[in-house]
């Protein structure tokens, strides 16, 4: 297949240059040994940003510690997507304060969602001087340069430009696992979904060229990855607006194809755009995860008209019969807000009623938190506090009694599992299914990496189960 180049960039030649001279004076400031501490927040897209800069620090001379006191570079890479995730951030931020007053050349930058907000920039020019770096979430790749331009002596530095449309292709990666791997095939939104912040700190979607997630996808398997999970903020819109001619479950295919015994995984799923077509690839493709995350956010058609969500929940139970059609044993996630403005119980009943109809296997769940600049933020906003978190409770009351029925069904059963984490128990093998549930089996060290097929004996708070 022919890429067509103007959307694609390679990761800048000079950054390595700029790399090559943080080595050396990294050296000279810090030690034979600098250290940087990486501290990710919020979505698996930032978890996947954090294994580039990882990757760039890496290349810089870095080695890797969780603890900031002790760090030479603390890097915060932060979620913007509700207000108690920025709290944790400037609570996080404020202590560095106390590390830098023992280690002065401590560099410290605050990156990601919240970086790339102005009133967060402001706030941490003027109340945070300590503070070296804020950098917003579309000039990742120059990390080199900025930690260059730092270190010998530069001013603050705030970086914040976005939709530059490119996107930057081989990064320097260090992954955190070697079972489990983050593919990202998109970025950014385009839906403006009311209450989001997301459109607005990470700017248009923009599609990556299927032959570039496909060589990362080969290159995965290749080095033993297992379970690989295709990120994107609305996978089911990728390829819009590009000349390639691959929408996502052609792509999906298409990764399906690749030889190997791995999974396939993808997130997240907007209901608007999940078509029958998906469905049906994900029912064909045996290396498809039957596993479908698929935001409803409200029960209440009233309220998704104000979420701006261009579906209603008739669609919604439409796409779960046409997914349960396809593959009875399928396993269905959700992610809800409740207290959206002008949310009232009865609305919020309606969500109830959706989460007993469908019965998830597990769900997110949020209050609502409004977002400085978004359309929601303005509107009226009646129920209190108070009233929204006797909601909350409600909610996940009801669906912990549909999860433990779910579990409980599940004994008898056998399910195929990746075993993918030892002796957090002694002797046992803590493994997922298709359906991505957690399952606890006695099991050797060796078989990290293999796929077994378990019974499940016993639930108590976990999926007890033995190898057959
Ligand atoms: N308040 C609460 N939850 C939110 N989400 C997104 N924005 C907000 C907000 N302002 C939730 C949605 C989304 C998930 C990633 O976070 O449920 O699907
Ligand atoms: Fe936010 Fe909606 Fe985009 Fe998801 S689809 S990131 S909820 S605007």
């Amino acid at each position: 297949m022919q890429i067509s180049l103007e959307k694609i960039s390679l990761f800048p030649p000079e950054q390595y240059v700029y790399a090559e001279q943080v080595r050396a004076l990294a050296k000279d400031i810090f030690g034979e040994n600098p250290k940087a501490c990486v501290v990710t927040y919020g979505c698996q897209q930032n978890v996947s940003d954090s294994e580039h800069y990882k990757g760039m620090l890496s290349l810089m001379g870095f080695s890797f510690i969780d603890e900031p006191s002790e760090a030479d570079f603390i890097l915060y890479n932060t979620c913007a997507v509700r207000g108690h995730a920025e709290d944790r951030v400037y609570g996080n931020i404020g202590v560095v304060k106390n590390y830098k007053r023992k280690r002065p050349n401590t560099i410290l930058a605050v990156c990601g969602c919240m970086a790339q907000q102005d009133i967060v920039a402001e706030r941490i020019r003027k109340s945070y001087p300590y503070v070296d770096m804020v950098l917003g979430t579309q000039v990742q790749h120059r990390l080199p340069e900025f930690l260059y331009k730092r270190l010998s002596g530069s001013n603050r530095i705030f970086e914040r430009q976005l939709d530059n449309a490119d996107i930057i292709e081989d990064i320097p990666l260090s992954r955190d696992g070697r079972l489990k791997g983050w593919l990202p095939i998109m970025y950014g939104c385009n839906n403006f979904c009311t209450y989001c912040i997301v459109p607005y700190v990470r700017g248009r979607e923009r599609s990556r060229h299927p032959d570039m997630i496909l060589k990362e996808a080969r290159e995965m398997v290749a080095a033993g990855f297992k379970d690989i999970t295709l990120l994107g903020q609305n996978v089911n819109s990728y390829g819009n607006g590009c000349d390639f001619g691959v929408d996502f479950p052609d792509l999906l295919r298409m990764i399906n194809d690749i030889p190997g015994d791995f999974r396939i995984r993808f997130m997240t799923s907007h209901p608007k755009d999940c078509t029958i077509k998906l469905l049906d690839a994900m029912r064909d493709c045996e290396k498809v995860a039957k596993h479908l995350h698929l935001p409803f956010q409200s029960g209440s058609d009233r309220i998704l008209k104000l979420m701006n969500r261009k579906y209603n929940r008739e669609t919604y139970l439409g796409l779960i019969k046409a997914a349960r059609e396809r593959m009875p044993d399928i396993s269905l996630t959700s992610d809800i807000i409740v207290g959206f403005p002008g949310e009232t119980y009865e609305d919020f009943c309606d969500t109830i009623s959706l989460v007993n109809e469908v019965k998830f296997s597990s769900l997110f769940t949020f209050i609502y938190s409004a977002r400085t600049g978004t359309p929601a933020a303005a509107m009226e906003d009646p129920a209190s506090r108070e009233e929204k978190g006797i909601w909350f409770r409600e909610l996940l009351l009801a669906q912990e009694k549909i999860a433990k029925e779910n579990s409980k069904n599940f004994i008898g059963k056998t399910f195929r599992v990746l075993c993918d984490d030892f002796g957090k128990k002694e002797g046992y093998m803590s493994g997922h299914t298709s359906g991505n549930c957690s399952v606890d089996f006695k099991a050797k060290k060796e078989m990290l990496g293999k796929f077994v097929d378990v019974k499940i004996t016993d639930y108590t708070n976990m999926l007890i189960g033995e190898i057959i």
